[in-house]
This record gives C-alpha cells, sequence and structure tokens, in this order.
C-alpha cells in the first residue's frame, strides 16, 4: 500500500500546547513533519489533513477514496460518539487504522468507548506520536484487500 490519507480531528491543531501533561510537547507541524520523513523513506505518498469539524473529516474521507489505498485517523473525541464518521469510514470501506496519543483505556470512562474502532482493522492507543508510525507500518503490511 502506497497511498495513505492520515486524519486528525479536533483540537489536535493545538498539539504541544494543549495538556501537554497528557498529549506531549510535540505539535502538529512536527508530528506530520515525522511522518512525511517516515513515508519519503518509504515511498509512501501521504495526504495529511486536520480539522474541527465533523463534516470537514467526512468530506475529506468521501473526497480521497479513489486517491487514497488506507486511512490513519485520529478522531480525537468523535472517537466516543461519532457514528457519522464512523459511516463515513464503512462507506469508503479503505482498510483504516485508529490512533490515539494517549492511552483512551486508562482515562476518563466516557473514552473507554469507541464508535469508529469496529470499522477499522486496529486501533493504537498510548504510544505518543510514535503510534501514527505504527499505524503508517500497519497499512503498509496490509495486502491492499479491503477490510
Ligand atoms: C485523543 C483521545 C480522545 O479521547 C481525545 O478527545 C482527543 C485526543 C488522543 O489522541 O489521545 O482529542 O484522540
Amino acid at each position: 500500500m502506497k497511498k495513505i490519507l492520515v486524519l486528525h480531528g479536533p483540537n489536535l491543531n493545538l498539539l504541544g500546547e494543549r495538556e501537554p501533561q497528557i498529549y506531549g510537547h510535540t505539535t502538529l507541524e512536527q508530528l506530520n513533519e515525522q511522518l512525511r520523513r517516515y513515508a519519503r523513506s518509504q515511498g509512501l505518498s501521504l495526504k495529511i489533513f486536520q480539522s474541527n469539524h465533523e463534516g470537514a473529516l467526512i468530506d475529506r474521507i468521501q473526497a480521497e477514496r479513489h486517491w487514497a489505498e488506507g486511512i490513519v485517523i485520529n478522531p480525537g473525541a468523535f472517537t466516543h460518539y461519532s457514528y457519522a464518521l464512523r459511516d463515513a469510514i464503512a462507506a469508503v470501506a479503505l482498510p483504516t487504522v485508529e490512533v490515539h496519543l494517549s492511552d483512551i483505556q486508562h482515562r476518563e470512562e466516557f473514552r473507554r468507548l469507541s464508535v469508529i474502532a469496529p470499522v477499522c482493522i486496529t486501533q493504537i492507543s498510548g504510544q505518543g506520536p510514535q503510534g501514527y508510525r505504527q499505524a503508517l507500518k500497519r497499512l503498509q503490511e496490509q495486502s491492499g484487500a479491503t477490510r
């Protein structure tokens, strides 16, 4: 798999200054640069997009559905309640990896449920920025088959 859409959900634009004790000090731009560097070393093509808006994320998934061969998404708080985002991922039927910087199983109760996870091939949580690279690797291993 070569072409991967990387999506960051709400409030992830504030990485670096947002609750650094939970999300760390790496900014979104630094994180994206790490991903671009990894992608270059692997011959992957990435399109990276962040939005605070549910509909904008859904629009991007739909718009890139014929270009992308896989999706890496950190849906932010949409993880826990956005059936619309879940339906968009199911609709395009691209192998999708869900990523969380923090360990969502060991925080507040409401974060334990992901309505996105059932339409993803795996969930990577609590690995910090490294989790995104793991997600790209997971998609590279994917044999091009859809979910
Ligand atoms: C998050 C975890 C979510 O619960 C939270 O709403 C976020 C970030 C993470 O990366 O750890 O915005 O997805």
